[in-house]
């Protein structure tokens, strides 16, 4: 073999051991996708519906522009000037075939004297893309102990020996834990990591998942020309395409500029279909009844899901935002015990140890805990839901 060896991404290892136990992919109908990461792809209660077809002609056929057509560069950037008051223009936008392969390309591209911080507890294909990247990191305590809530301190963080500058990674609102920085604290966050040394990558791909309200980290920021940071978003969750691979990073120009660079020579733009089928989801009365839909809609579920999953003894630490919840299992079981018994019901949740950013090869701290995901479900599901959690646990 001539490639170096690497394992996928954490989820998938909980998909593949679902297929093995049942027979079926998670997510195939009948399955409980209580695992999985991607929202309903159907219209939800208020929503909007989502366009069966597309139109394009000759012209689209060629090569898409490195970084984006100009008209989903323009929507994206009126969309964040409009809801945020964001001070940036369609040259501080670049598109990608997801909020993966943005958020890759940002970690790819950092000077090697950096040392990248992000929480203990985040969204398991960081741990991968760190990896591979071989990058230096330095972890923010993010545990049962201060329930999954760093302080404003714990974000002062010196660069390792042999780096000058700190790069934050951060999720927002946490994928697994939900929990959302917003007002006051996410713009003094902002500030801490606008200074010359310093730089963020905020994920945003939650957006629309907030309460009360959606936020953006572009509400706070001044001049993003003058800073290191990187706001990453995506179609894949708010506007319920995860199939369209549509992301974006948000960026100053020079940085857009280097992905520029980079997409002429690794990437070579994106699906010009995709591009327009996203575009025609910014128009701005659809994308707004989208954003007060998902938000309502995702917001009860929290609740009801929320409620249950405390009755039957799970010790939730869930946030206000995301459409998980993150909680300490019942009768000390683990995260893989617990799917043992789930995968009989064709259900299965995310083992906790998978989102933990320090994990070894020995007992992660996060043994216990499980992402409980209500992204994939429908209102009707409910009841279902909790008699087969109900029996898993007798
Ligand atoms: C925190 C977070 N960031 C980014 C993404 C981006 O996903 P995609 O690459 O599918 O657009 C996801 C999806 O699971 C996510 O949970």
């Amino acid at each position: 073999m001539i490639l170096r060896d690497f394992p996928p991404m954490g989820v998938y290892e909980t998909l593949f051991k679902f297929a093995d136990a049942t027979n079926k992919y998670m997510g195939d109908p009948g399955t409980h996708p209580w695992a999985q990461g991607y929202p309903l792809t159907t219209q939800i209660p208020g929503g909007p519906d989502l366009p069966k077809s597309i139109e394009f002609d000759a012209l689209d056929l060629k090569y898409p522009k490195a970084t984006g057509e100009p008209p989903l560069l323009e929507a994206i950037a009126d969309y964040y000037k409009h809801f945020y008051g964001a001070n940036i223009s369609s040259e501080n936008v670049a598109v990608f075939a997801g909020g993966r392969p943005a958020i890759f390309a940002t970690l790819a591209f950092l000077l090697d004297d950096t040392t990248v911080a992000l929480e203990e507890t985040e969204y398991t294909p960081y741990y991968d893309v760190l990896k591979v990247l071989d990058r230096k990191v330095h972890l923010i305590s993010s545990n049962e102990a201060n329930r999954f809530r760093p302080s404003a301190e714990d974000y002062d963080i010196q660069p390792l020996t042999d780096t000058s500058r700190v790069m934050l990674v951060k999720s927002n609102p946490c994928n697994p834990t939900g929990v959302a920085t917003g007002d006051e604290e996410l713009r003094s966050l902002l500030e801490k990591f606008s200074a010359e040394d310093k730089g963020a990558l905020i994920d945003e791909a939650y957006e629309f998942y907030c309460d009360p309200e959606p936020e953006s980290a572009l509400k706070h920021i001044e001049n993003i020309d003058d800073t290191n940071i990187f706001v990453i978003g995506a179609a894949t969750k708010g506007l319920q395409v995860p199939g369209m691979r549509i992301g974006w990073a948000i960026a100053s120009r020079k940085h857009i500029e280097i992905f520029r660079n980079y997409s002429s020579f690794g990437m070579g733009g994106v699906s010009r279909a995709s591009q327009i089928y996203v575009t025609k989801l910014m128009e701005r009365s659809r994308i707004t009844q989208a954003r007060n839909a998902i938000c309502k809609f995702y917001n009860e579920q929290r609740k009801r899901y929320g409620d249950g999953l405390a009755e039957l003894g799970f010790e939730l630490y869930t946030g206000t935002g995301g459409f998980y919840h993150w909680g300490k299992l019942p009768q000390g079981l683990t995260g893989d015990g617990f799917n043992e018994r789930l995968f009989a019901h064709e259900a299965g949740i995310l083992p906790g140890r998978l989102c933990d950013m320090g994990r070894t090869e020995s007992v992660s701290s996060l043994e216990h805990f499980a992402r409980f995901s209500f992204g994939p479900l429908s209102a009707e599901s409910y009841e279902d839901d909790l008699s087969i959690l109900r029996e898993s646990l007798r």
